[in-house]
């Protein structure tokens, strides 16, 4: 399947239904995903992308009824990962001397996944690429979210070919914002900035800047990933320099995991508290254990400050506390305040290990946490709801 973007652009990607989890099972797609892949049809035509390596023979074969391979002058290669380089291998052996386009990291990065010397054309931004009456502008996206990152941009048209960024993980029968559900997309767009996105915020305001700076005119953006930006695509850019400058909503988060729910009877008492002092923010809590990684990141990226609870086990805290601890870590939140809850029965280690782990993840801690022994009594709930009190007031 193919369709028609406008008199030269066709996509000519795959809409991927069943994907339920990308990066091995670092992320979670619950509405599947697509590859974009678009054909550039002027006096010489142009590939931007391909699509991920289990759809290269059918992406090939599709490609094949739209246009004759050999008319294909340039390939770009906006980015080397496997979901848009995938399907290289099975092209190039069809149109093997065709030029591809990408940066020097770019050429490195598909020299290092398929080991083959094609025909790497190495570009850094602002060069031009004609087309015949339209040019293909390079502007380079280093860690954006790999060294090898980069947009181009068709001219007249005025498209920026944006790869992963602005993109979402998000299958839906139609192309364009405007025809899809709007929470849907914000949620899925939202999601794939606070889980991918994150720890680059800085490169983001610096790159949209630089971009802004260049005084292109924007009718659309084409991403990598789910639907295209038509209608009024400056909003994503600018809700991108929102997620990108410290974000937060009037949220607080509790997440905890329990053997014997005493922790969630913490985690319960404390939100209560928290909403005496502030009812009007938001309170969410999630048993990690139990909920969706990918969801739970994006609330902790929503939220100006989280709680997180662990009974001790065996000294320690519970892996699935240990593990998302680590996810956050990795995704440099800032602008977080934090602090820690959970159970205990006679060492009670786990509340100090977690404000560590918060101090190491660069969350300001609020307070040195609370414990409870065994499971918490009437006093012992009594003082959680005092600690959420304490806590909104912290927040604030
Ligand atoms: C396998 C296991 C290991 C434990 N190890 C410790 C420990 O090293 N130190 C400690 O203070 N409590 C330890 N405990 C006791 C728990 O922290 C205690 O039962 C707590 O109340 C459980 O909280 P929960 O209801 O949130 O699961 C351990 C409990 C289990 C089941
Ligand atoms: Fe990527
Ligand atoms: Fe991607």
């Amino acid at each position: 399947m193919s369709i028609q973007l406008n008199a030269s652009v066709t996509w000519v990607g795959k809409k991927d239904w069943e994907l339920r989890e990308f990066h091995g099972v670092e992320y979670s797609t619950h509405r599947g995903s697509s590859y974009n892949s678009y054909l550039v049809r002027d006096e010489k035509v142009a590939l931007i992308d391909t699509v991920w390596q289990p759809f290269a023979k059918e992406f090939v074969a599709n490609l094949k009824k739209e246009i004759d391979l050999n008319e294909i002058d340039y390939i770009i290669a906006n980015h080397s990962e496997i979901d848009h380089s995938g399907a290289l291998p099975e092209l190039m052996r069809e149109i093997p001397n065709t030029p591809i386009y990408c940066t020097r990291n770019g050429a490195r990065a598909l020299k290092g996944h398929y080991h083959q010397n094609w025909n790497f054309v190495e570009v850094k931004t602002g060069d031009r690429l004609s087309l015949g009456k339209k040019e293909l502008l390079f502007i380079e996206a280093r860690m954006l979210h790999w060294p090898d990152s980069m947009f181009c941009y068709l001219t007249e048209d005025n498209i920026l070919f944006s790869n992963d960024a602005f993109g979402q993980h998000y299958a839906t029968e139609f192309l364009f914002n405007d025809e899809v559900d709007q929470a849907e997309l914000y949620q899925e767009a939202v999601k794939y900035y606070a889980n991918i996105l994150t720890p680059f915020s800085s490169l983001v305001e610096k790159k949209i800047n630089e971009f802004i700076g260049l005084n292109l005119p924007l009718s659309m953006i084409c991403t990598s990933h789910g639907i295209l930006w038509r209608d009024n695509p400056v909003q994503i850019v600018e809700q991108y320099m929102k997620w990108a400058q410290d974000y937060q909503e009037d949220q607080i988060t509790l997440i905890y995991d329990t053997m014997w729910n005493g922790t969630r009877r913490m985690a319960e008492a404390i939100a209560s508290g928290i909403k005496m002092v502030s009812p009007e923010t938001a309170v969410k809590l999630f048993n990690v254990g139990r909920s969706d990684k990918n969801d739970v990141i994006t609330e902790v990226f929503k939220s100006k400050a989280i709680l997180v609870g662990s009974p001790t086990i065996n000294r320690g805290i519970l892996t699935s506390i240990a593990a998302i601890l680590e996810e956050i870590r990795g995704l440099e939140f800032r602008n977080k305040k934090a602090a820690a809850f959970g159970c205990y029965g006679w060492s009670g280690e786990s509340v100090k290990m977690i404000g560590r782990l918060l101090t190491e993840c660069g969350m300001e801690l609020m307070d040195d946490g609370i414990r409870a022994l065994w499971n918490p009594d009437e006093d012992s709930i009594a003082q959680c709801v005092e600690f959420g009190k304490q806590i909104a007031a912290a927040a604030r």
